[in-house]
């Protein structure tokens, strides 16, 4: 499903948009970044092609359940947020990804994990989500903290992180953040 509206803000004097991909989105730099993180992906082929990558995401689009987002600056793709059961009346989930190595440890993680979340509730009402987390993953589980979600579940190997929409927290650095409802150029790849 697409988000039909995306929120602009700025982080250090740079402006952002969070919104939903599009085929059009998918460049040789986000399917190498996924394919650098093979343990991050779930029904994933052997070997991801921007084709293949491109197909993906439109079947993400063509769902009644699944959102992707995508955080850009300007036009370039930094991180993504995948978003399931959105209205399914199941418990909602996300999960994060931010695209370039030497782009993490920067904030743009809790960006787009605060942005999504608040983007989601805005636009479908979505009250809660919820996390699997590797208690391995530091970066991942000190994003979901930082951003308001609490520990539901401790399992020997991981987290169940969850959220009430109401204990949302937007990240310090977040300034000027406008919710813009019209649709934005959303057409197929
Ligand atoms: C997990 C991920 C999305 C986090 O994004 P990020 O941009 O690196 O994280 P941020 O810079 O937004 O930082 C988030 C929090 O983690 C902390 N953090 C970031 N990198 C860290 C590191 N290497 N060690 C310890 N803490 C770290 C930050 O200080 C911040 O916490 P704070 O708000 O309490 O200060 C990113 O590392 C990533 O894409 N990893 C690979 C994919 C993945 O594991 N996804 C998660 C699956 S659920």
């Amino acid at each position: 499903m697409d988000l039909y509206g995306q929120l602009k803000y700025r982080i250090s004097e740079q402006q952002f948009a969070v919104r939903s991909i599009t085929g059009k989105d998918v460049t040789k730099e986000y399917v190498e970044a996924l394919m650098k993180q093979r343990a991050y992906l779930t029904n994933n082929p052997e070997s991801i092609t921007i084709d293949w990558q491109k197909r993906y995401v439109e079947n993400i689009r063509r769902s009644q359940a699944d959102a992707l987002c995508g955080l850009f600056r300007t036009s370039q793709l930094i991180a993504t947020a995948g978003v399931q059961n959105v209205r399914a009346g199941e418990t909602t989930t996300i999960g994060i990804f931010v695209l370039d190595e030497n782009a993490r440890g920067l904030g743009f993680g809790k960006a787009v994990l605060w942005s999504t979340c608040h983007l989601v509730y805005e636009i479908y009402n979505v009250g809660s989500f919820e996390a699997g987390v590797k208690n391995s993953n530091v970066p991942s589980m000190k994003s979901f903290l930082s951003v308001g979600f609490g520990v539901k579940e401790e399992r020997s190997d991981s987290y169940r992180f969850r959220l009430e929409i109401n204990q949302l927290r937007k990240p310090e650095n977040i300034e000027d953040v406008i919710l813009d409802r019209t649709p934005c150029g959303i057409s197929s790849s």
